[in-house]
């Protein structure tokens, strides 16, 4: 055996030895919190009492220019007419930076803040936990924070009120951010940082455009699909989550997108995105998400774009490994109740490529670049590796090949 597959080897037998000790301590996971849960058509305007019970007198209100100019308004003049005192950080934008996490914390400190309440998509609700980290721990670097369980302090209380049906960051307890000057996305990942309520109201979303109902919504159904075939960590509560989430995303995103009024559909995505996330925040992504993080801090592709792109290559690149989950998949969704586990396998993945042809979706990524593939790879490995239990362990060779597929394919 020559030194590099030696190297390999070692690699991964420290790696499942790891996942097998964790395994074991999978229900602890599973007894933490989950937030205080408000839905249902309208439920935005309750915002100033729920932060009232969790005891916020002073709110920084965190949103991205368009959520802060539409679909704030009204939650703000609920704030005034109930006489919560706020301010508002209005300036999140798509993938935020540290340097948004650092200027949002400062503004929570100079204004007497007690409590977050981020509206928007995944961007000012990952924002704002990332700020809530930051003031929890106001001398450790971000780079320092990034991994699993570095925080380990309180932080301030966060209320989420989700505008996309998809990066269940309003149950997660994980804040991604981008540190531009590495190119790279880091994620926080903290119990602490699980928000304390999540409001989820579906005449938020009904505005919402068509191409980003798509990709959110297959945002939600990787983080389903990678919590269910993940190799460690499930409980029935997170296999029940994850189950519940594929077939409402199959059932009803369609809908979301044809007609972007459809309340009850886009209720159900609601549903489906918070389930989705209560999932993999009990058991993690994958390597879908980490290849998604390392092209999102590279080029800045949106996160649920890329992950669209990256599943079914990398659920087709796992292969057999996958096959009984993924055929329990098909089975649920209906998309195939007869034949092998392999055949049912294929078609689910089949349907998830279907699926991303309906909704406009791309087949590859053209823009990215084979000479970069060796530092993407490097990066996304670096990131599942001993954070995420998958399927099946990557090395930088494999995501190297899986990369090449992405590029080829577009
Ligand atoms: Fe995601």
């Amino acid at each position: 055996m020559d030194r590099k597959k030696l190297m390999d080897f070692a690699k991964e037998a420290a790696y499942k030895t790891n996942f097998f000790m964790m395994d074991k301590g999978k229900y602890v996971p599973f007894l933490w919190p989950q937030p205080k849960l408000i839905s249902g058509a309208g439920s935005s305007l309750k915002a100033p009492q729920v932060l009232r019970e969790q005891g916020i007198s002073r709110v920084l209100v965190v949103t991205g220019p368009r959520s802060g100019r539409i679909l704030a308004e009204p939650i703000l003049a609920e704030l005034d007419k109930y006489g919560l005192p706020y301010e508002h950080f209005y300036e999140v934008e798509a993938n935020p930076s540290l340097e948004t996490a650092e200027k949002i914390a400062r503004l929570y400190r100079a204004a007497g803040c007690d409590g977050f309440l981020a509206i928007g998509g995944g961007s000012p609700m990952d924002a704002a936990k990332g700020a809530a980290a930051r003031i929890a721990r106001p001398n450790t670097p971000f780079a320092k924070l990034a991994g699993v369980m570095k925080l380990l302090v309180p932080a301030p209380p966060v209320v989420a009120i989700p505008t996309t049906a998809g990066t269940g960051s309003e149950c997660s307890f994980v804040a991604v951010l981008t540190d531009h000057q590495r190119e790279i996305k880091i994620a926080i990942t903290d119990q602490h940082l699980i928000p304390k309520a999540a409001i989820l109201d579906p005449e938020l979303t009904l505005g919402l455009p068509q191409s980003l109902t798509a990709s959110t919504g297959v945002d939600a159904l990787t983080h389903a699909v990678e919590s269910y075939t993940n190799a460690a960590y499930g409980t029935d509560f997170t296999v029940r989550c994850a189950e519940e989430a594929v077939v409402k995303i199959f059932r009803n995103l369609e809908k979301a997108y044809h007609d972007g009024g459809d309340l009850e559909a886009r209720r159900e995505m609601l549903e489906a995105s918070y389930k989705a996330g209560l999932a993999f925040t009990r058991t993690g992504v994958g390597n879908v998400h980490a290849i998604a993080h390392a092209l999102g801090g590279k080029y800045g592709i949106p996160h649920g774009l890329a992950n669209s792109v990256i599943l079914p290559i990398v659920l087709e690149d796992y292969g057999s490994v996958v096959y009984t989950k993924l055929a329990h998949l098909a089975e649920l969704t209906g998309v195939k109740t007869e034949g092998t586990e392999e055949q049912k396998a294929r078609a689910f993945i089949g349907a998830i490529r279907a699926l991303n042809a309906r909704l406009g979706l791309p087949t590859g990524l053209a823009d990215i670049r084979p000479e970069d593939f060796d530092h993407v790879a490097r990066t996304a490995v670096r990131e599942a590796t001993h954070t995420y239990p998958t399927p099946v362990i990557y090395t930088v060779e494999r995501c190297r090949h899986v990369l090449n597929r992405i590029y080829l394919e577009a």
